[in-house]
C-alpha cells in the first residue's frame, strides 16, 4: 500500500517537538532530563498523527524505556499501518555539551521493512548516490577507497571520511591515514554525517566503522530517500547481546547486511529537525515565546528532499 505523502510533512512536527522540547538542555551535561524532554514531546506529538504505528527501532525494550520502547503503538491508530525507527535524541553526548550535529529524528516505512536491531553495536559503510555501487564492507579500506574516489571524480586523497573516534575503530582510522584520505574523527553522532554524505556532494564521502545498530538502521532509512548506499554487519560484543539479536529474531547475526536488509520497500520516509547547529540543519533558536527550527523532510518514492524552516509561537500551542 502506497503511504500517503502528506504523512511526511506530518512526521516533521514529530521532530520539531522532541527538537524544541530538548534543545533547552544544550551544554547542561543534563544528558538524561535532555533525553527524556525529547521523548515525551516525540511520543506526545506522535499521537495527534493520522498513522497507526508501531516502533521498531526506539528507545530500549520495554523494560528500559516507559515511552518510545520496541513494539509500542504510535499515532492515533488511523491507517496506515506503519513501523516507526525514532531517534528523539540522536547524540546524547554532544547534546550536553553544546556540541555541533545533535539532531532528532524519524523515519517510517510499511510493515515489517526496517531491520529489527537491538541496542549492540553495528559495523558500517555508508556512501551519498555519487558513489552507490562502490563500496564492499568485506573489502580491503584500500580497494574501498580507490571506488569511491573514482565514483565521485575525486582522487582519495580528496575524499573526508567521517569516523567515529574509538579505539574499535583505531585500526580502520590507520589504514584510511595510510591510504591518504582526509578523516573526520568525531565524538558521537553518525547519523547526521551519514544525512550530509547522501546531500552533500563536497563532503564527506563516506561514513564509516562501528557504531551503533539501531542509528543505522536510521541512517540507512535515510540514504534510501537519498539514493545513497549503506552495507552493515551487526557485532554484538558478548554472548548476552548475541543472545538479544537473535531473540530479535536476526537468525544470521553476521550476514552482510545489504540496504534492503536494512530498509526494504521504496515506501520510505523519513525527518530530522536539528537541536544543535550541523553541517545541515541549523540548531534550535528560541527568543522568548518564539522558537525556530531547521528540518529535512525526504521520500524514498520520490526522492524529494525538503529543508523545512518553521517558526512556532510556543504561547499558543502547548509541546
Ligand atoms: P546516543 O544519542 O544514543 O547517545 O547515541 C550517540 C552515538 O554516538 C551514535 O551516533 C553512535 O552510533 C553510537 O552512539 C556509538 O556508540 P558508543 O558511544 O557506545 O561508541
Amino acid at each position: 500500500m502506497a503511504l500517503d505523502r502528506e504523512l511526511a510533512l506530518e512526521l516533521v512536527r514529530v521532530t520539531e517537538a522532541a527538537a524544541i522540547a530538548c534543545g533547552r538542555w544544550m551544554g547542561r551535561g543534563e544528558r538524561k532530563a535532555a533525553d527524556q524532554a525529547a521523548v515525551t514531546a516525540m511520543r506526545t506529538v506522535f499521537d495527534t498523527i493520522n498513522v497507526d504505528g508501531t516502533v521498531v527501532i526506539g528507545e530500549g525494550e520495554l523494560d528500559e524505556a516507559p515511552m518510545l520502547y520496541i513494539g509500542e503503538r504510535v499515532g492515533n491508530g488511523h491507517p496506515p499501518k506503519v513501523d516507526v525507527a525514532v531517534d528523539p535524541l540522536e547524540g546524547t553526548n554532544i547534546l550536553a555539551k553544546g556540541l555541533p550535529n545533535a539532531i532528532a529524528v524519524v523515519a517510517v516505512a510499511e510493515e515489517d521493512c526496517f531491520l529489527h536491531a537491538p541496542d549492540v553495536y553495528m559495523e558500517k559503510i555508508a556512501v551519498g548516490k555519487w558513489a552507490k555501487g562502490k563500496i564492499d564492507l568485506d573489502a580491503p579500506v584500500i580497494d574501498n577507497l580507490a571506488a569511491v574516489a573514482k565514483g565521485t571524480g575525486k582522487n582519495i586523497s580528496d575524499l573526508v571520511v567521517v569516523v567515529l573516534d574509538r579505539p574499535r575503530n583505531a585500526d580502520l582510522i590507520a589504514e584510511i591515514k595510510a591510504a591518504g584520505a582526509r578523516l573526520q574523527l568525531i565524538s558521537d553522532g553518525d547519523v547526521a554525517p551519514a544525512i550530509a554524505a547522501g546531500i552533500n556532494e563536497e563532503a564527506p564521502d563516506m561514513v564509516w566503522g562501528i557504531g551503533g545498530a539501531p542509528e543505522g538502521v536510521l541512517s540507512a532509512a535515510a540514504l534510501k530517500c537519498l539514493g545513497g548506499e549503506m552495507q552493515a554487519r551487526l557485532k554484538p560484543m558478548s554472548l548476552a547481546e548475541l543472545e538479544r539479536c537473535q531473540r530479535m529474531g536476526i537468525v544470521e547475526v553476521d550476514k552482510l547486511l545489504q540496504m534492503e536488509d536494512l530498509v526494504c520497500g521504496e515506501e520510505v520516509m523519513c525527518a530530522v529537525t536539528g537541536i544543535t547547529d550541523g553541517d545541515l540543519l541549523e540548531g534550535v533558536r528560541y527568543r522568548g515565546h518564539e522558537v525556530r527550527t531547521s528540518s529535512l523532510v525526504m521520500r524514498a518514492t520520490t526522492g524529494t528532499v525538503r529543508f523545512i524552516k518553521a517558526i512556532h509561537d510556543m504561547s499558543r500551542k502547548p509541546c
